[in-house]
């Protein structure tokens, strides 16, 4: 995807400019200086303003902050067969994803100095802005601590062994304990192994029916339970990935109720599909196509659990007991996924169907626009901590992330349009209600769906 050219001055006029973090959702215009936002004002006539203005009219179109991806895997280095920290960025901008931060179970794994250093100068000349994450312990072997202060100091933004739990109790403890003073959260992905080793769909009776050996909800549920604990023993930042059964969101609730340091993350999949697709039916109301019968690409850890899980995550993110909405983007290659169900990688490319499929809770009623784009913008923003308010609102001096989307237009997926080299999603063939037709970092249009704006000509 070709960048466009910069200039000085860009005006984004007659769009519903939903801000949370400045408490704003109005009809209203918002003009771009010098890679930062210049003024949000109900209207900014382009005549009045002096030198050369870019003009993207957005009447009916959502104008709102960036989405911040808080886990996305971009393989690189390692599995750049699967995809590159360029392709995953470009599948970024085109899902409106302004900035991304990478999982460091890539090979090596981001476990240094050296590792962060190098994620983070590729990611430098990409169109979205690329963050890290690093190991919590040496090589992900959850055996010893990687050298935390170093990995700060490099530059990551959250500690993860994600792709595998951290399953020492005692490891565990001592990462919270150095999370409070690094100040970066420990994302754990909850897994106990010995409650799903073998398991490749979610326990229940389409597992049983599919004769596919079953994870039970437990299994994340016996890992959040612990972790809880450990926040509340340490004072750590704990933050949970991914999470998907009705247990585990009912836990956090109680956790902030107490008032604990604990933040939670849901997908986008957690929120729309049940285990269900794998059994090739057509099992949402609101889509129109689906996956054949054992279809691999409905495989994903955690799994495509049961309706009740479904509602109680969408109740969770309407609520605000989970913070935020990330994708654990995990592309695969082909030969990953053309296999028996029992081979098959664990996995879906998320970055580009996202904002869609978030968007069916809010054509369905369950949750409101404006929270949907909080949970996407400044709820991420918020687990990550200070340094990321900047990229999560229209404020004025701030950099100029931004995406406009129309929430109502509906299309349909078509893996061969992705620029993820991940073409691994079921929802290929689905038509979905919602897309991003712009995207600007530091006020440079990075990506633009034809014939979704009118701009009176190309920007
Ligand atoms: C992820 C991957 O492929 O790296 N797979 C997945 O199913 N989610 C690992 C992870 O996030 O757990």
């Amino acid at each position: 995807m070709a960048a466009k050219a910069h200039i000085g001055q860009t005006l984004i006029s007659g769009g519903r400019v939903i801000d949370p973090a400045n408490g704003l959702d109005a009809v209203t215009d918002v003009l771009i200086a010098d890679g930062v936002i210049k003024a949000v004002n109900p209207s900014i006539p382009a005549e009045s303003l002096d030198g050369e203005v870019q003009v993207i009219r957005a009447d009916g179109m959502v104008v709102c902050p960036g989405f911040i991806d808080i886990h996305t895997h971009l393989r690189e280095p390692g599995f750049e067969y699967k995809e590159t920290i360029a392709t995953g960025a470009a599948a970024a901008v085109r899902g409106g994803f302004t900035t991304i931060c990478a999982m460091p179970n890539t090979e090596p794994s981001i476990d240094n100095g050296a590792m962060v250093d190098y994620v983070l100068s590729r990611g430098a000349t990409t169109p979205a802005r690329v963050k890290v994450i690093g190991c919590v312990s040496k090589d992900r072997a959850g055996h010893e601590l990687a050298d935390m202060e170093e990995l700060i100091d490099a530059g990551v933004v959250a500690f993860s062994d994600d792709g595998d739990p951290v399953y020492d109790a005692g490891l565990m403890r001592l990462a919270l304990t150095y999370s409070r003073g690094l100040g970066a959260p420990i994302t754990n992905h909850c897994q106990e192994h010995a409650l799903c080793c073998g398991g490749v769909m979610a326990e229940g009776w389409v597992s049983s029916r599919l004769g596919l050996a079953g994870i039970p909800a437990v299994a994340e549920e016996a890992m959040v339970a612990r972790d809880i604990g450990l926040a509340e023993l340490t004072g750590g930042r704990l933050h949970l990935a991914h999470l998907s059964s009705a247990g585990s969101v009912a836990m956090v609730r109680q956790a902030k109720a107490r008032g604990l340091l604990v933040t939670a993350e849901v997908c986008p999949h957690h929120l729309l599909l049940t285990d269900q697709w794998a059994l090739g039916l057509q099992c949402s109301p609101s889509v129109s196509a689906g996956p054949a019968a054992y279809d691999t690409h409905t495989k994903v850890y955690p799994p495509l659990r049961g309706d009740l899980d479904v509602a109680a995550c969408i109740a969770g993110l309407a609520d605000g007991t989970i913070d935020c909405v990330a994708t654990d983007h995990a592309p695969h290659d082909r030969v990953s996924k053309e296999c028996t169900y029992q081979d098959a990688a664990f996995g879906i490319s998320v970055l580009e169907t996202a904002l869609g499929t978030v968007l069916a809770t809010v054509h369905d009623g369950s949750i409101s626009l404006s929270d949907m784009v909080e949970r996407m913008t400044t709820g991420p923003a918020r687990v990550l901590g200070d340094g990321f308010a900047k990229y999560a609102g229209l404020t004025p001096g701030t950099p100029a992330d931004i995406v406009v989307f129309d929430p109502n237009a509906l299309w349909t997926v078509d893996v061969n349009d992705f620029a993820s080299m991940g073409r691994n999603t079921p929802l290929n063939g689905v038509e979905l209600r919602g897309r991003v037709a712009a995207t600007l970092v530091g006020g440079r249009v990075v990506f633009e769906e034809p014939g979704m704006l009118n701009t009176g000509g190309e920007l």
